[in-house]
């Protein structure tokens, strides 16, 4: 079983998609050894204990500096056994070490269609505002290995969603969620868990 630790900061919907895959056993090959979330407050963490699961709150305030907040983060990590990071909303920076680290074992859902309306400063419902604002027709999500470029990792996996007349950012998130997010970030799970991709350089591909 491939053991898997989500990162969260926020709302949980994603966690919550992914929980729910696991339980469906759509997802057959993977556990949730772990939460962690950067916010006390999130309810992400409410989700994870009604499932049961492992939920710890590490904040980068606790600690003296970013090393030692990396440190801790790391240390949770090796020693629940995390074999990949799930990124579901979770709004912290990583160090280069971090996602030196854990290359290719590292995967984010990112509520656009990279390479638009991503990188720095493109999170939430900021991501939406900005294709409202640009007027496309066609929006979506990606999910995508993490490295040192916010958002610039191997893309794995995209679904794109219509962009509607009358929407508002906040009709538009929760399109994107439901359509796309929540079926696209479980899915790059299972394809991982069951061996069935491969990265060579910037490239993904289906084995
Ligand atoms: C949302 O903006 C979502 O698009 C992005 O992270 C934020 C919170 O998601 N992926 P969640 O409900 O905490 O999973």
């Amino acid at each position: 079983m491939l053991k898997i630790g989500v990162l969260v900061s926020g709302g949980g919907t994603n966690l919550q998609a992914i929980i729910d895959n696991i339980e469906s056993g759509y997802i057959s090959k993977a556990e949730i050894v772990t939460v962690i979330s950067s916010n006390p407050n999130a309810y992400a963490l409410e989700r994870a204990k009604k499932h049961n699961i492992n939920a710890v709150c590490i904040r980068k305030h606790d600690y003296a500096d970013f090393d030692g907040y990396m440190k801790a983060m790391e240390n949770h990590i090796d020693s629940c056994g995390v074999e990949l990071i799930v990124l579901a909303g979770f709004m912290t920076v990583l160090s280069k070490e971090f996602t030196e680290k854990y290359k290719n074992k590292i995967i984010n859902i990112h509520p656009a269609l990279i390479p638009s309306f991503c990188g720095d400063g493109f999170y939430g419902l900021k991501v939406h505002e900005a294709v409202l604002k640009k007027g496309v027709k066609i929006t979506g999500a990606t999910a995508h290995f993490v490295n040192d470029e916010t958002d610039g990792g191997p893309i794995i996996l995209q679904k794109a969603v219509a962009v509607e007349d009358n929407d508002t950012p906040e009709i538009l998130q929760k399109r994107v969620m439901e359509q796309a997010e929540w079926k696209i970030l479980p899915e790059a799970i299972k394809l991982i868990s069951e061996g069935k991709i491969t990265v060579s350089g910037n490239k993904v591909r289906r084995i």
